[in-house]
């Protein structure tokens, strides 16, 4: 995909496709290691160990209205491409773990993306699961929480106005990450 935030979007789809209440996107870019890592962690139904196998075969989904799961492989195959690899960690009624990584200078990793608008996109279709996100640029940390935004705004998240100014202060706080620019 051209931008890692899409595939950000379908680990989540995934997760909740597995009805988790609480995910947690960590995205962590550490220059002095020369790595770039997504994680996203779930408290959906997991998976047990046959699925597990075979979670990177094309050929394998529980998807009822298709045939084919490409999500997982080809993500795979992206970040293989990049002198990286995506590991999964899961048991079957715990949820799962999805980690994805990629050395950071290669010339094919793909931006980021517009986080923002994936994040408050997810909010704004999910409003009873709780999102955690967590973005670590070398010494520099961002973290919210969907949990700590409620008890801040004691109302429902998902007005207008308050998708936009979450957007905006998203934009803003990875902005302040990156360094400003
Ligand atoms: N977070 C998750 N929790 C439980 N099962 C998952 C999760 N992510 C993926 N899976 C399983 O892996 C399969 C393949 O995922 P994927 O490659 O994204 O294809 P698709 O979502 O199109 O089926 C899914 O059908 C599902 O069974
Ligand atoms: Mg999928």
């Amino acid at each position: 995909m051209k931008e890692l935030s899409l595939n950000i979007l379908d680990i989540i789809e995934n997760s909740l496709k597995a009805k988790a209440k609480n995910i947690e996107l960590t995205i962590i870019e550490d220059d002095s290691k020369d790595l770039l890592l997504i994680e996203v962690k779930d408290d959906g139904v997991g998976m047990d160990e046959t699925l597990l196998k075979e979670v990177f075969d094309p050929f394998m989904t529980t998807s009822k209205n298709k045939k084919v799961g490409l999500g997982l492989p080809l993500l795979k195959l992206e970040a293989e491409s990049c002198d990286g690899g995506v590991f999964i960690e899961s048991k079957k009624g715990l949820g799962m773990i999805v980690k994805v990584c990629f050395k950071k200078s290669h010339i094919d990793v793909p931006p980021l993306g517009d986080l923002p608008a994936t994040i408050v996109s997810i909010i704004a279709t999910h409003p009873e699961v709780n999102l955690k996100f967590k973005h670590v640029v070398n010494n520099k940390t961002f973290e919210i929480s969907t949990e700590d935004l409620r008890k801040t705004c004691e109302e429902s998240l998902c007005t207008p106005f308050l998708l936009s100014s979450i957007k905006t202060f998203l934009e803003e706080k990875i902005k302040e990450l990156h360094g400003g620019v």
